[in-house]
């Protein structure tokens, strides 16, 4: 029986593609192969191919879009409704669903920076409601003996997925426009964990390989930085001099509010190596380029 991947062309789909098709025998799906939207094919499709795991890699990311009502309507869409399908699917064919969520489903203030596996979230933005309706809609399910695997992660960066609606990471974004010239500004706060997908992904099969009792982690790398100190390091090992103005987060124009603080602990399982080991593989990536 074959492990299925949704979203196959993503960011992070194309890296557990990647990981998973090394040892098992994996089927990756994107847009081409079905709409995901469409739950009667994705139902018929996925009962026809009846894998033991299915990893939902698909999701609507646009953080500000979801803060008008078209947006907002789609990211409940891809964000709550297909999990709650994929999970009543997995229940049927008692395959075991794997669901990733956001650390912007919790939101921090000074005294309280960091959250744990079992805390309740507490969205400030549409994105993070979405995200949080999605772990809901698994968590109803589990009542009834889905076996999941709920995995908080935040700030994906690393080797482009194919599909064309996958966002650049924040680090190419800011590669792009220091190469243009000129002073960059960055926001010195919003502590959270950046996390490097193709770590995300073999830390997905680890998880699902020891058999890890189901239930909700919290998957980043070690670390926690502010935007600002991450492009900071970035910019040292590509060694480029780039003028960097700090900001607030007040300062940047966007139509969702973020979290000052959504820092994920791991107390759970094995911790992803830490930022500074990731970021330097993928700036030695990017220079082979
Ligand atoms: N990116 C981050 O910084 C971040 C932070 C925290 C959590 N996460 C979570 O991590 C997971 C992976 O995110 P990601 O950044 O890797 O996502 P991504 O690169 O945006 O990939 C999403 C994938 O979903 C596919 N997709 C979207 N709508 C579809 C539809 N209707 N039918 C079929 N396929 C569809 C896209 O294909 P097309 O291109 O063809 O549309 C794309 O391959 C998500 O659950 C996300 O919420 C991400």
């Amino acid at each position: 029986m074959p492990i299925l991947i949704l979203g196959g062309r993503g960011n992070l789909g194309s890296q557990l593609k990647k990981f998973f098709s090394n040892d098992y025998k994996t089927v990756a799906w994107d847009r081409d192969d079905v709409d995901v939207l469409d739950f009667d094919l994705l139902r018929e499709k996925i009962l026809a191919l009846k894998p033991l795991l299915i990893i939902n890699a698909v999701a609507f990311n646009a953080v500000d879009s979801c803060e008008n009502k078209d947006g907002f309507t789609k990211a409940l869409k891809l964000n709550a409704e297909l999990p709650a399908v994929l999970a009543d699917i997995a229940l049927t064919i008692s395959a075991v669903l794997i669901h990733y969520s956001s650390d912007y489903v919790f939101n921090g203030t000074d005294n309280k920076q960091f959250f744990l596996e079992h805390e309740t979230p507490n969205p400030i933005n549409k994105y993070g409601e979405s995200k949080f309706a999605g772990e809901l809609e698994l968590k109803k399910r589990a009542a009834r003996g889905l076996n999941y695997y709920l995995i908080r992660t935040s700030k994906l960066f690393g080797p482009a997925g194919s599909s064309e609606t996958s966002k650049p990471s924040f680090f190419e974004v800011m590669l792009g426009l220091a190469y243009k010239g000129g002073e960059l500004t960055v926001v010195k706060e919003e502590l959270s964990c950046f996390t490097y997908t193709p770590d995300l992904a073999q830390a997905t099969k680890r998880l699902w390989e020891l058999k890890v009792p189901f239930g909700e982690f919290h998957l980043v790398n070690e670390g926690p930085c502010t935007w600002y100190e991450a492009v900071t390091e970035f910019f040292a090992l590509q060694k480029l001099e780039v003028k960097i103005r700090a900001i607030r987060s007040e300062d940047l124009l966007r139509a969702a509010r973020r979290p000052k603080f959504s820092v994920l602990k791991n107390t759970k399982v094995k911790k992803l190596r830490g930022l500074n080991q990731a970021l330097a593989e993928y700036v030695n990536l990017l220079n082979l380029k």
